[in-house]
């Protein structure tokens, strides 16, 4: 199979990348694409930057120019699920865009006319993860993302979120992925590990936390990539 492992930072990639005995780069679309091979498969890196409009962009381009048959997001998120703790793993049974406002018009929040308020992710993958997480003796969170271009600091902006979306963690890529493999017809799986619970310790415990939690996300996506059919 050929897999997209995405992150949006450096930090969610990197410790992807040093698993990979060798790889090719190949610059695009403001991007800097990894490819090489991990557990018999093909594989294509890249961390976006941050937000919605850059995730789409090396999605939208993993799709379609390198010809993918499943992408990965590794990552960290803030919890919102009170049994979330900085480390825990989550993965998305559907994503939504919080930050999606056309009210005005009568619609509720986070839906866009001819889209969906929620995006599913694979089940294939879903299920193969559960294996995984039992198989490696990890608890596996499985919830709600919600994802907007802020970083939430604010338990006011968190229970808000809670309540509108019944989400169980926000990041700020997972939406727009989730989106993109939709219309390409993707397989897509998303999974974060905890960095902070998005209160107003967030940009604190998120700088104390990035490097540890982003690792037990590559983690377990390297162990699921080594348990994908071929
Ligand atoms: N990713 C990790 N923590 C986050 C937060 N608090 N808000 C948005 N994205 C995040």
């Amino acid at each position: 199979m050929k897999i997209a492992i995405m992150g949006a930072m450096r930090e969610e990639i990197a410790p992807i990348l040093e698993h990979l005995e060798s790889y090719k780069t190949l610059e695009h679309a403001g991007n800097i694409f990894y490819t090489g091979h991990y557990g018999g498969h093909e594989l294509v890196l890249a961390y976006s930057k941050i937000g919605k409009v850059f995730s789409a962009i090396t999605a939208s381009v993993m799709c379609e120019r390198f010809g993918i048959d499943a992408l990965l997001f590794s990552g960290v998120a803030g919890g919102i699920s009170p049994e979330l703790k900085i480390g825990d793993l989550i993965m998305a049974s559907q994503l939504c865009q919080h930050d999606v406002d056309i009210v005005a018009f009568g619609h509720p929040y986070g839906f866009i006319p001819e889209g969906t308020l929620m995006v599913p992710t694979d089940p294939a993958l879903r299920s193969l993860a559960s294996e995984v997480a039992i198989d490696m003796g990890i608890d596996l969170y499985e919830g709600i993302i919600a994802t907007g271009d802020q970083f939430v600091a604010s338990s006011e902006r968190k229970s808000w979120i809670h309540e509108t979306f019944n989400a169980d963690a926000l990041e700020m890529e997972g939406g727009s992925v989730a989106c993109v493999c939709h219309n390409f017809g993707v397989p897509c799986f998303v999974l974060r590990a905890i960095s902070d619970t998005a209160n107003g310790e967030a940009s604190e415990d998120f700088d104390a936390f990035l490097q540890t939690s982003a690792a037990v996300s590559a983690t377990f996506i390297l162990a699921m990539v080594h348990r994908l059919g071929h």
